[in-house]
């Protein structure tokens, strides 16, 4: 039996009248990466920091590796990246990790070799105010490895990196799942996190309303594949006619575009190709987890307006 890193179970949480988290279930495995999207003000920074013991829930249950939230054995283990990381400018990234190493009980020297890991032992020795953003984005991760935590909680972990240190974080988050810990952690940027996690959970207003394998989620939202088709100059009125029921809002001279069901997808593309020389290329575009994200959000907002 695969144990479970965390169980989140009928979670609830009001700030006065307004419910920022209304009865939130999951649970997650040992090394899974898992994604928690959600509009601002969804609901995923009030649910890290319950499982974090930072703040109190009004209504369920939280367990962190089978303890308590905010327990010792809880902390020991759990890893946290706070969505706004500030540390003291004054301090070298070296001091700044040596001070975090300490305060979780580990040996500085043991802990040097994640600057290394994030990409900043060039920088260790300089103060942290002379830092990039990104810089200190990955001092952050660095510091929240410190000392082999099971469960890594990472709060917009890539906001500010460029497109390669993105790509490097997210090279490290699956290392960390390959030795065993469970990764969750939030974001905006829906692309880049197609082929990065195992299973998307999508927060709305609250509500989870949607929690599984990108490719399940898909399947359930039932998005169209659209297809762009690029014709010879001129072209594009006799491919559509071909084709027919085309709409002829989304054609210009060189293309025209149609959307087609996933069953559909071998039978349009073999009319497209059996048109010949009209055709020059065809872009196929799978729905993007932008389009998945926009269903699952829409669908849940609809059904509570009903
Ligand atoms: N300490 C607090 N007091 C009152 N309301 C709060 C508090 N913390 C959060 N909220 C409210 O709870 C809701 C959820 O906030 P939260 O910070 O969890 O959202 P989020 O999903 O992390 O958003 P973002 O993507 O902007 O970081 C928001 O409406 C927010 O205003
Ligand atoms: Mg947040």
């Amino acid at each position: 039996m695969t144990k479970t890193s965390l169980e989140v179970q009928n979670v609830t949480k009001r700030f006065s009248s307004h419910t920022a988290v209304n009865d939130v279930s999951f649970s997650l495995a040992a090394g899974e990466r898992v994604a928690l999207l959600g509009h601002n003000g969804a609901g995923k920074t009030t649910l890290f920091k319950m499982v974090l013991g930072f703040l109190n829930r009004d209504g369920g249950d939280i367990s962190v590796l089978e303890s308590q939230p905010g327990s010792q054995e809880a902390r020991s283990n759990t890893a946290y990246l706070p969505e706004s990381v500030a540390f003291p400018a004054a301090l070298t990234g070296r001091e700044v990790l040596s001070y975090y190493a300490r305060l979780k009980g580990e040996k500085p020297k043991d802990v040097m070799h994640l600057l290394d890991r994030v990409g900043l032992a060039d920088a260790a020795k300089r103060r942290v105010g002379t830092y990039s953003k990104g810089m200190r984005q990955r001092l952050g991760l660095a510091q929240a490895l410190i000392g082999h935590p099971r469960l890594v909680l990472l709060d917009e972990p890539t906001t500010g990196l460029d497109p390669i240190s993105r790509q490097n974080v997210y090279e490290l988050i699956g290392e960390i799942a390959d030795q065993g810990a469970t990764v969750l952690l939030s974001s905006h940027a829906l692309t880049e996190l197609e082929a990065r996690t195992d299973r998307i959970l999508i927060l709305s207003k609250g509500n989870l309303v949607a929690d599984d394998q990108l490719s399940n989620l898909r399947a359930q939202a039932g998005l169209p594949i659209r297809l762009k088709i690029w014709t010879r100059p001129g072209a594009a009125e006799e491919v559509a006619d071909q084709l027919g029921n085309i709409d002829r809002s989304r054609m210009n001279g060189r293309s025209v575009e149609l959307d087609c069901g996933m069953d559909e997808k071998v039978r349009t593309l073999s009319a497209i190709s059996a048109l010949g020389h009209l055709v020059e290329d065809v872009d196929v575009h799978a729905p993007s987890l932008d389009d998945v994200y926009k269903y699952f959000s829409q669908a849940a907002q609809e059904e509570a307006q009903q």
